[in-house]
């Protein structure tokens, strides 16, 4: 038998499109988003009195670090170039006003100091919230049952003045209290600190997605939720004002989070604002994509690095998550 026989049509010339995929080499010429390692931040998570490290079994590869594994974790990120990280801290005890986060000898400052002490050339950002430090597990303090706004202002500010006496680098607003960002920028300011970037997580929506770091920083509520204070996931206005109303209290950099459920809202951040623009890729999109990779069901590597892409091409000049550092040292697989 001999080839089939190939039909041609006579077509008018049309774009040849496929030109320039034909090789790594003319791909890589034409390729229009990059993820530098530099723009990713790590989180870490650090527990009191830990000593050594915890795994968290939601989050396979992520672990609860005791003091001395930060300190060597913090060397190993900023041999890795990483751009940042960002510390969460799990108090040894919990209180209703959540008293241990604004404490300077707390596990958060501490951390700070020893971040800075084992890779100096690191930046660090605190995450600033009260729900881990709160023994109901809500980002403020309650009156009559609800998350009292303006009660929990002062002390947010006070945990951020904790936060950057230790040397934090950035601290990072994530209770989503209205007027929280100038509450912070005072007390900063009032401290001597008028040097301290704010890095708002202004357009924070209340997501399904943050299911394991409520496991990871034993921060969900005991009763009720945050639908209260967080963001409608149908929402995308609303986060444009949240956004211009956290620029206008002085912040310096804002955040879109989850990520991947919230490209549109990244990219109208990018073209809307001069700020610079981050995306938090939370802890709910890494299981699901470890999650699947442990069935083998996924390549674990390219879906990581094509979702970091996504979050670049929407705009976002940094992304904060947990694949930074494994995304670092293997890189993006492109040739
Ligand atoms: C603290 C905070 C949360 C996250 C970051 N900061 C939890 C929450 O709001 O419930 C979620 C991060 C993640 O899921 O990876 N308020």
């Amino acid at each position: 038998m001999g080839e089939a026989p190939t039909a041609t049509l006579a077509l008018p010339p049309f774009a040849r499109l496929r030109r320039t995929r034909r090789h790594a080499g003319l791909r890589g010429l034409a390729r229009e988003t990059h993820v530098a390692s530099s723009t990713l931040v790590q989180p870490l998570f650090v527990q009191e009195g830990l000593s050594g490290r915890t795994p968290i079994p939601s989050m396979p590869g992520i672990d609860r670090l005791g003091l001395d594994a930060l300190a060597a974790e913090a060397q190993d990120l900023q041999r890795a170039d990483l751009g940042a990280v960002m510390l969460f801290g799990i108090p040894a005890g919990k209180d209703a006003q959540g008293s241990a986060a604004r404490d300077p000898d707390g596990i958060v400052p501490r951390a700070i100091q020893r971040v800075r002490d084992a890779a100096p050339g690191l930046p660090v950002i605190a995450d600033t919230c009260l729900c881990a430090y709160t023994d109901h597990g809500h980002c403020g303090i309650l009156r009559r049952g609800a998350v009292h706004n303006d009660a929990t202002l002062a002390l947010l500010a006070q945990a951020a003045v904790a936060q950057a006496q230790a040397g934090a680098d950035i601290v990072a607003p994530s209770a989503m209290m209205d007027g929280q960002v100038l509450a912070i920028r005072a007390g900063l300011d009032a401290a001597g600190f008028q040097e301290t970037p704010i890095m708002a997580y202004s357009a924070k929506y209340a997501s399904a997605f943050y299911g394991p770091f409520r496991d990871a920083a034993a921060s969900g509520p005991v009763a009720g939720d945050r639908r209260g204070h967080q963001m409608d996931p149908a929402n995308v206005r609303e986060a444009m004002r949240e956004i211009e109303c956290d620029i206008a209290e002085g912040s310096d950099m804002v955040l879109v989070k989850p990520a991947l459920p919230c490209l549109d809202v990244i990219r109208e951040a990018r073209d809307r604002f001069d700020v610079p623009v981050g995306a938090y890729q939370v802890s709910g999109e890494y299981a699901m994509v470890k999650a699947a990779a442990e069935k083998g069901w996924i390549d674990e590597r390219r879906v990581v690095a094509e979702s970091l892409l996504a979050i670049r091409r929407a705009g976002a000049d940094f992304t904060i998550t947990y694949h930074a550092k494994r995304f670092a040292q293997l890189g993006d697989g492109q040739p």
